[in-house]
């Protein structure tokens, strides 16, 4: 099987680059940006001709689409472009597969939750109110690819980390580090997600051809529930910054464009029943390993 990546350069991106290093299927990595250290196939989705050159040109059977506008905040300014990369680019992506019988395996959001107060697990099925341009830009990219008719597998997540990129733990890592306090919100509930966890889940049920079947939406988180305070509250034990306080405070002393979900649990009986897994790792197990492998580096 070849399986095309793309945003390969991002978290999720480098995550699925080391979880299927020694996978037996072909994988070839893909971004708009090229690094030159990094093997990457140069591949701007927003571009029908060049998905469907890359897709034909390599014989592809499934793309894994992990590149997405993710600037939550600068999408409310950027509303075409969101648009264009988070709902139109994943239609572009499905009806080539379609054409070939290929599977595309998208990465979706808690922010298509917002708006509509859930105070229990939110699974696949629950409707999404979302609050800003990111995530109703993201639930009409869900949208576009049921509709185009192609297989699919959706894995919807939260608060997602690595050792990779920009990311709120490595934001606390180094502001725990070097500050005596840090605010941080403590009225909005979710999981946070290691993208090692997610890239090791996709690898798995493609290499185990998991998906046959199986078209449809997924949650994946860790397992735990907990709030961002409780999040950098970690960080920073787990980090050994103890000379930093983290504090809790209210989203109201945040103002921001997007106002965040309150409550985004995921509800994940569905993709362990589906993908058979025996346990997912609670986030405060997965975050240790995280901080580990950033401590070393
Ligand atoms: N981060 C989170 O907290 C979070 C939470 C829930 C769900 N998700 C979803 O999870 C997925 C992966 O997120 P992530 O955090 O790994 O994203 P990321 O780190 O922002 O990586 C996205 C990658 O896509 C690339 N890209 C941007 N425009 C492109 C284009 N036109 N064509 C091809 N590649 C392009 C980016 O390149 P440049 O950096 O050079 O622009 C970057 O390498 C996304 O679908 C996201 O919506 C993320």
């Amino acid at each position: 099987m070849n399986i095309l990546v793309t945003g390969a350069n991002g978290q999720l991106g480098m995550s699925i680059r080391r979880a299927a290093a020694n996978a037996t299927d072909r994988y070839l990595f893909a971004d708009i940006n090229v690094i030159p250290e990094l093997e990457t196939i140069p591949l701007d989705i927003t571009s029908p001709q060049q998905i469907s050159k890359v897709v034909n040109d390599n014989d592809i059977d499934i793309i894994v689409n992990c590149a997405a506008f993710t600037n939550v905040d600068a999408a409310e300014d950027n509303m075409a472009a969101a648009t264009l990369l988070n709902a139109t680019a994943p239609l572009f992506m499905a009806k080539e597969l379609k054409k070939r019988s290929g599977l595309l395996i998208h990465i979706s959001t808690d922010y298509v939750f917002g708006l509509e107060q859930y105070n229990t697990p939110c699974t696949e099925e629950m409707k999404g109110i979302p609050s800003g341009v990111y995530g109703s830009t993201k639930l009409e990219g869900e949208n576009n690819i049921i509709s185009s008719g192609c297989d699919y597998l959706i894995f919807r997540t939260s608060w997602l980390y690595s050792e990779y990129g920009r990311n709120f733990c490595k934001t606390m890592m180094q502001l725990t580090a070097i500050k005596e306090s840090v605010s941080v919100v403590f009225d909005q509930a979710g999981t946070p997600t290691y993208a090692g966890d997610l890239a090791r889940l996709i690898v798995d049920v493609i290499e185990r051809k998991k998906y046959v079947g199986n078209t449809g939406i997924y949650n994946f988180s860790n397992e735990g529930v907990c709030s961002w305070y409780d999040f950098a509250y970690m960080v920073g034990l787990l980090s050994k910054h103890d000379n930093c306080k983290v504090l809790p405070c209210h989203s109201s002393e945040y103002p921001s464009k997007v106002v965040r979900p309150a409550y985004s649990v995921l509800d994940k009986t569905k993709v362990k029943q589906t993908f058979c897994l025996a346990t997912i790792p609670h986030w405060t197990f997965s975050l240790a390993i995280c901080i580990n492998n950033i401590l070393k580096q």
